[in-house]
């Protein structure tokens, strides 16, 4: 069995800001479409808390500690499984504000210029006859670029966002293929061209007044308020003033929109009825309470418990942080690499090599017979550091062969017995297989 991972699984990332408290909007628009799009056999999710980016908007610690908290509670919550989908904390990823840095540098600053949310502080400072910089920092600036460095760390191919994120995707194309172009390596881009995925049926959600529920109009209601607030809150949706009897427009009615979202078709259909033959807004909203209560009761009683144990919750999010690095570390070693962030060790090697004007390697296989008569071969870097040692092999062609295979095919994990000796992590892995890809284009 190949457990390489297949070029037919996408990989869909995601990151959620750390600056506020779940509500019901950012539950149907964003928390359960990921839930649900995670359970799929051929998708690889990377769901993130975007930490460093709350740093943008918000200069409050325990702020920015407490979303942490409360966002990764409802995630888990609302049953995001950490087996299957690698959940972690962007700050617990010291490779992404590496990454950062290497993009920048091959970043346009006129295309940054152009970021929707850095031109809109700066058209107010205009409006207001203020300096166009006035309060604008580097790191609003800098946004899209972390961003990106979020996105192709991964090399994710799907990113599920908001319309209001599209323009930052894009920019993460851009930016990727300025990197692939400028360091271009062989056949083998560096960075995936990730695309934007925007939920089609996922309607954005009004809040109790109407307009789109967003913390910014303060009209939300938190995912998980009490059974009482809940229901407190869902009394003061703004309805029109027809009395019980009266027929009920479901057009613009909030209320309505709302229910659907949690609805089946049959249940919108009875409520569409109902409006029609004069449902009282009491009736309606008592149906609306019922209705949400019940999908989100059971979800409400993990999350207190979650919420009560926040190490739990960071031991979680550690080891989630752990899986991501397992790629994270090895591919930004080879981005390192890439740019010339390299080791001086093995220079002498490659130049003594180039002159004798013979193929220069970085990595190279040493093919030799022990005292015990039989074969072997091992993989060693640039400066004789043995980065794999074979088994034993009766005659030099299999261990031929299967050094002939490796460099064709790379190192799998369960090569083992027909290889190496003893087991690989799958960081060194990586670490192999980058150095493999070097070695076969040079
Ligand atoms: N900027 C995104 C937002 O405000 C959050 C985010 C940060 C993100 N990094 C990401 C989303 C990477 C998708 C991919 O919604």
């Amino acid at each position: 069995m190949n457990k390489k991972i297949s070029r037919d699984i996408s990989r869909v990332l995601t990151g959620i800001t750390t600056s506020g408290t779940p509500h019901l909007g950012n539950y149907v628009g964003s928390i359960r479409p990921s839930v649900r799009a995670s359970l799929a056999d051929d998708v690889q999710s990377f769901y993130f808390l975007a930490d460093y980016h709350a740093l943008i908007k918000i200069g409050d610690p325990a702020r920015v500690q407490r979303s942490t908290l409360e966002i990764a509670a409802s995630w888990l919550a609302a049953g995001v499984d950490p087996e299957r989908v690698t959940f972690y904390r962007q700050s617990d990823i010291p490779e992404i504000p590496e990454l950062t840095w290497l993009l920048t540098c091959v970043t346009g600053k006129g295309m940054l210029n152009r970021a929707h949310a850095y031109k809109a502080s700066v058209d107010k400072n205009n409006a207001a006859g203020n300096d166009p910089d006035a309060d604008v920092t580097a790191g609003l600036f800098m946004y899209p670029v972390l961003m990106a460095a979020d996105i192709l760390m991964f090399n994710a191919h799907k990113v599920p966002v908001g319309r209001d994120q599209i323009q930052h995707i894009e920019m993460a194309r851009d930016i990727a293929q300025s990197f692939n172009y400028r360091y271009k390596n062989g056949d083998n881009d560096h960075f995936t061209l990730p695309e934007a995925e925007i939920e089609a049926s996922v309607a954005t959600l009004p809040g109790l007044d109407g307009r789109k529920m967003s913390k910014s109009y303060d009209n939300t209601i938190p995912l998980f308020a009490s059974r009482a607030e809940l229901k407190k809150l869902i009394a003061s949706i703004v309805t029109d003033s027809r009395l019980p009897g009266e027929p009920k427009d479901i057009d613009g009615s909030a209320l309505y929109q709302i229910y659907q979202a949690f609805a089946s078709v049959d249940e919108t259909r009875a409520m569409q009825k109902a409006y029609k033959i004069g449902i009282s807004w009491g009736d309606a909203k008592q149906m609306l309470f019922e209705r949400i209560d019940s999908e989100i009761a059971p979800m409400r009683e993990k999350y207190e418990l979650l919420m009560s144990d926040p190490a739990q919750i960071e031991a979680i999010l550690l080891k989630g942080a752990n899986k991501a690095r397992q790629v994270g570390t090895p591919f930004m070693q080879s981005l390192r690499q890439a740019v010339g962030l390299r080791g001086l060790g093995g220079l002498q090697d490659i130049i003594k090599v180039d002159k004798k004007s013979v193929k220069s390697t970085l990595v190279s296989f040493k093919q030799y017979r022990e005292t015990d008569g039989l074969f072997y071969f091992k993989l060693v870097d640039a400066s004789a550091n043995v980065l794999l040692q074979s088994r034993a092999f009766v005659t030099p062609k299999e261990a031929g062969v299967a050094i002939a295979k490796i460099k064709s095919q790379g190192i799998q994990q369960d090569d083992p017995s027909s290889v190496y000796l003893g087991t690989l992590t799958m960081a060194e892995l990586n670490v192999i297989n980058t150095a493999l890809q070097q070695f076969v284009e040079n």
